[in-house]
């Protein structure tokens, strides 16, 4: 484990990717998912969070969803958002945001070049003709597709889904050729983004985790701190 002061200094590299997980939110008040008071801790997402819920009931997902709309909507960036959106600002396209949230944080914090492997909360798609449309609204009313009349459905990758092939392209290609790949604030056990960092070892980029707990893939990492996404990205984005 690494002492925090030890930390790599971003402005170092010329190819960063900042790979967030829910725990990257958790300071603007997101819940995260695992963990104390973890959202699947008191919702089960085989009723709220897959395509066979939302052809049974989905009224009751997108009731779970307002909810999560309108609990995200009043949660700001935090200073750990800011600091990937500065690191961008200072160096451009040297640096990418892989993130697996739905929350739009990283946009509202600034950042622009990122893939959002998982989808948004803030986008949704027709479950019959495809429309992806961006909708803001919370709660959203209108369920239904303007065009076609199908379920609008939330344009997130629930569990069972398959990844968007052009997101994961792209990702990966951002991966593959970093030389610091950052993950924060991510349990490492959703796949295919859990494999995912191990991408850009294998590309030769130093791995940096941080997380004030461990993960099963905490071995592979160069350097994992136990400490908060604030305050190890206070170290890491010095200088920029
Ligand atoms: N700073 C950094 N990390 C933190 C903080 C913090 N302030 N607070 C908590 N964490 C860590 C926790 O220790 C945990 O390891 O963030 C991690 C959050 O883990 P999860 O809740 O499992 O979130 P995540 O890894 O993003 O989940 C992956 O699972 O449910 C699916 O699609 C959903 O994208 C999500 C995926």
């Amino acid at each position: 484990m690494t002492n925090i002061t030890d930390l790599p200094r971003v402005k170092d590299f010329s190819r960063v990717v900042f790979f967030t997980g829910a725990g990257m939110s958790a300071a603007s008040g997101v819940p995260t998912y695992r963990g104390a008071g973890g959202i699947w801790k008191e919702y089960d997402y085989t009723r709220y969070a897959c395509q066979r819920a939302f052809d049974r009931d989905p009224e009751g997902v997108w009731e779970f969803h307002n909810y999560r709309r309108g609990l995200v909507a009043a949660c700001d960036p935090n200073e750990g958002h800011a600091r990937i959106a500065r690191a961008e600002e200072v160096m451009g396209d040297q640096v990418t945001v892989v993130t697996q949230n739905i929350d739009g944080l990283h946009q509202l914090a600034g950042s622009a070049r990122i893939h959002e492997l998982h989808g948004s909360l803030w986008r949704v798609r027709c479950d019959t003709c495809e429309e992806t449309v961006t909708r803001r609204d919370s709660p959203l009313t209108e369920l239904r597709c303007e065009g076609c009349g199908g379920w609008w459905r939330p344009d997130i990758v629930w569990f069972g889904d398959q990844l968007k092939g052009d997101v994961v392209a792209a990702a990966l290609a951002a991966l593959e050729g970093c030389d610091l790949l950052i993950a924060i604030g991510t349990s490492a056990v959703v796949y295919p983004a859990a494999e995912m960092p191990l991408r850009a070892k294998r590309a030769g980029a130093t791995l940096v985790e941080i997380n004030p707990e461990p993960t099963q893939l905490t071995p592979v990492y160069d350097h994992s701190v136990r400490a908060t996404a604030i305050e190890a990205l206070s170290v890491m984005c010095e200088g920029l």
